[in-house]
């Protein structure tokens, strides 16, 4: 207690996500409108404010941080901020969740600044099918990212799918194919109610059938040992040859061991990635000077209002004020 992020349903909190912009320069379908007003520049939270406050929060136990976004590689020089983090005392982990399309001449600088873990979002390898997605071309960056990060060393490098009714049944099998010809860690994500587009039950394309065509048309899996903090359900090749996650958000809600917090972009504190309240600490670390005891009070108030868990699956579920981009992947 007193220095641990404990909920009242005595659930610790280590792992600390900070979206760095809201900015992106994909607009997938599940994630934001096609017409978004941005934030302003002055209203993010800057390199040294965002350490400020992993500094106050390391010291309350969080040691895991991971960057997204909107997409994080567009907030400039954001290999420095990786550096900044790497450098707090008690962060052991740090990584960056991205859709890859910048990735290709930013990997050296990433992984020159301490970063070594890296998510990669790609539901798709086909052009026609990317465009409808992300409503942008881009597939061959992406892939040209994939390629450089792992030339460059990072490890693990991880593949993100969110897998839709309708597009994922064309999908999984050559993603699997790819990611297990270059050691990419896959992990298909059920699709969530965090979009700006129209959600529906039906529209999910369930981890138990992904598993069931990888296992039928790429190779026969068994369950690999999991982190139950993690939120994804590891599988592996039987013959050896690499592992499959699955994040199954839907039909098997990990909320009952969540260990995480956010931070958007513009300083609000949020509980959970589906959460209806925010607590505002850009106050607290802007003028006239920072306020830590305030911030560790205001962390501290956070975690402990947390609810159970989403509600996703209850008919009294409502979705956030604000889409996926804004929020933090
Ligand atoms: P590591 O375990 O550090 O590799 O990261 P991660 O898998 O937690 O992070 P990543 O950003 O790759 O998240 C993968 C997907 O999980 C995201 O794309 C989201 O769809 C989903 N996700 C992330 N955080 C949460 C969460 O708190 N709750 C729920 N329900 N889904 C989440
Ligand atoms: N459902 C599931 N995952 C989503 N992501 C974005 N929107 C959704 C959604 N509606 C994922 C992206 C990326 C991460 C940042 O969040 O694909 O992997
Ligand atoms: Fe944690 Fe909320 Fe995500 Fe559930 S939905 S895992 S409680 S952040």
């Amino acid at each position: 207690p007193g220095s641990a992020l404990i909920d009242s349903f005595g659930r610790v909190h280590n792992n600390l996500r900070i979206s760095v912009t809201d900015r992106c320069n994909l607009r997938c379908t599940y994630c934001m409108p096609e017409d978004v007003t941005f934030l302003d520049r002055g209203e993010l939270l800057t390199f040294e404010e965002i350490t400020a406050f992993v500094r106050v929060a390391a010291g309350l136990g969080v040691d895991k941080v991971r960057l997204t976004g909107g997409e994080p590689l567009m907030r400039r020089d954001l290999y420095k901020l990786v550096r900044m983090i790497a450098d707090v005392p008690g962060i052991a982990d740090i990584g960056v969740t991205t859709n890859g399309i910048l990735l290709a001449e930013q990997a050296s600088l990433l992984f020159d600044a301490g970063l070594r873990r890296l998510n990669v979002s790609l539901d798709t390898l086909d052009p026609d099918r990317f465009r409808v997605l992300t409503r942008r071309a881009g597939v061959e960056k992406v892939l040209a990212g994939l390629g450089a990060a792992k030339r460059v060393g990072f490890a693990p490098i991880k593949v993100n799918a969110v897998a839709i009714r309708g597009f994922a049944e064309h999908d999984v099998v050559p993603l699997a194919r790819y990611c297990k010809e270059n050691g990419f860690e896959l992990r298909f994500i059920e699709y969530m109610p965090i979009g700006a587009d129209s959600w529906e039950r039906e529209k999910v394309f369930f981890a138990s059938e992904i598993l069931e065509l990888i296992g039928n048309e790429v190779g026969e899996l068994v369950p690999a040992n999991t982190d139950p903090s993690a939120p994804a359900l590891d599988y592996a090749y039987r013959d050896g040859s690499g592992t499959v996650g699955v994040i199954a958000s839907i039909s098997r809600p990990f909320c009952r061991s969540c260990n995480r917090i956010r931070l958007t972009a513009d300083g609000k504190l949020r509980n959970c990635l589906f959460a209806l309240d925010e607590t505002d600490v850009k106050g607290l670390l802007r003028s006239p000077s920072i306020n830590e005891q305030a911030i560790r009070d205001a962390l501290k108030q956070s975690v402990w209002a947390k609810w159970e868990g989403h509600e996703i699956n209850a008919a009294t579920f409502v979705k956030p004020d604000r889409t996926m981009h804004a929020i933090g992947g």
